[in-house]
């Protein structure tokens, strides 16, 4: 594979409230993207998925900070540690929009309601590339075209209540492409979707990545989500990586009990009604002090060793990844 245009290392986030002692919500966290592909990043809600796209994008503020690794992106100076810029200044906000763009859950709040789309797209292009506002106008009505908005030159004229929710979510992501962004980032782009659009959204978002050659970042609870539309998969709980793999070895072979307790709660894709298992408990608060694997208390196959050290993620296979103590791999990957 090509070399990776976007990369975390071992990135930590530390909650640091001046009120509680500081947090780690997430932990070393190692990523990479590459172009055309598309990485899905899944967990259970509060497993740290959120966050670690806020680091991505160098969008965390108090009381969360980046609080080691680094964010490599490949920008106009060549390769930059993002993470070490101020999040809110010049620089960081240059490159965010143009070459690393982010489409939120809910795009009635990331969109402003005050002006129309048209405008709203228009002012990426007009801030980022310094088109004028006739030609970004007509980009901006390209844009729509290209996301599969019908009668774009009217939309364009459109406020974002006078769209459903599926064409808003078409208007976001209209904006994060505007300036041909080298990096995608998707953070549940269609949970407060129905099922259908939920579906042709995505089959828009994956489409449009290979298309531009952008890399994506697909961030979902949902393994059904997965399936259908990444190359590789993280699956994350409790701010760890817990595994890493091609999307065909993890749903031929997958090797967690996260990972396998995720998949007994699938529903089948042929639709067939079968009773669904789900992971009995819950994800241990932020709170809450852990020693050892944090998936211990609601994993089938809990040993001793498990509630004393993590285990670290080991290579099980050419193209699979796993921390577990379970497989020999995670006693040899020990730091
Ligand atoms: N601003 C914040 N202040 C305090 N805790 C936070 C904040 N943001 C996230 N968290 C905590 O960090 C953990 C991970 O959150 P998040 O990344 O939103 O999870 P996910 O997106 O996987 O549902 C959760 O326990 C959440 O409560
Ligand atoms: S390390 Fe232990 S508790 Fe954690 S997933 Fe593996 S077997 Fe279960
Ligand atoms: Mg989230």
């Amino acid at each position: 594979m090509n070399a990776p245009v976007f990369q975390m290392r071992n990135v930590s986030i530390d909650l640091d409230s001046p009120k509680t002692p500081a947090r780690r919500i997430a932990n070393g966290i190692d990523l990479e993207l590459h172009r055309g592909k598309t990485l899905a990043l899944v967990g259970e809600s509060g497993c740290g998925k959120s966050v670690t796209a806020l680091s991505a994008m160098n969008l965390l503020s108090a009381p969360l900070r980046i609080s080691e690794g680094s964010i490599l992106l490949e920008t106009e100076a060549g390769r930059e540690d993002i993470a070490r810029l101020n999040p809110s200044g010049s620089q960081m906000r240059a490159i965010r929009g143009r070459r690393i763009a982010m489409i939120f859950q809910d795009p009635m709040t990331a969109l402003d309601p005050v002006y129309t789309v048209g405008d709203q797209i228009t002012e990426s292009l007009c801030q980022h590339l310094g088109l004028s506002r006739k030609d970004a106008w007509k980009r901006a009505v390209e844009l729509l075209r290209l996301v599969g908005i019908p009668a774009p030159e009217q939309r364009a004229r459109n406020y974002p209540f006078q769209l459903s929710g599926g064409m808003r979510q078409r208007v976001m992501i209209a904006i994060a492409i505007a300036c041909s962004p080298s990096v995608l980032i998707a953070d549940e782009p269609t949970t407060a979707l129905d099922v259908t659009v939920q579906a042709q959204i995505l089959e828009l978002l994956r489409g449009l990545g290979e298309d531009l050659g952008m890399a994506t970042l697909l961030i979902t609870h949902d393994l059904g989500v997965v399936a259908e539309n990444a190359d590789e998969v993280i699956v994350m709980y409790r701010g760890y990586v817990v595994e890493k793999a091609g999307v065909d070895a993890l749903f031929d072979n997958p090797a967690h009990p996260y990972t396998q307790g995720l998949m007994a709660s699938l529903p089948p894709a042929d639709g067939e009604r079968i009773e669904l298992t789900p992971i009995p408990g819950q994800v241990p608060a932020i709170t809450e002090d852990i020693v050892g694997c944090p998936f211990a208390s609601r994993c089938p196959h809990v040993m001793p060793k498990c509630g004393e050290t993590m285990p670290a993620l080991g290579a099980i296979s050419s193209e699979q990844s796993v921390a577990c103590w379970l497989y020999p791999a995670a006693a040899e990957a020990r730091p």
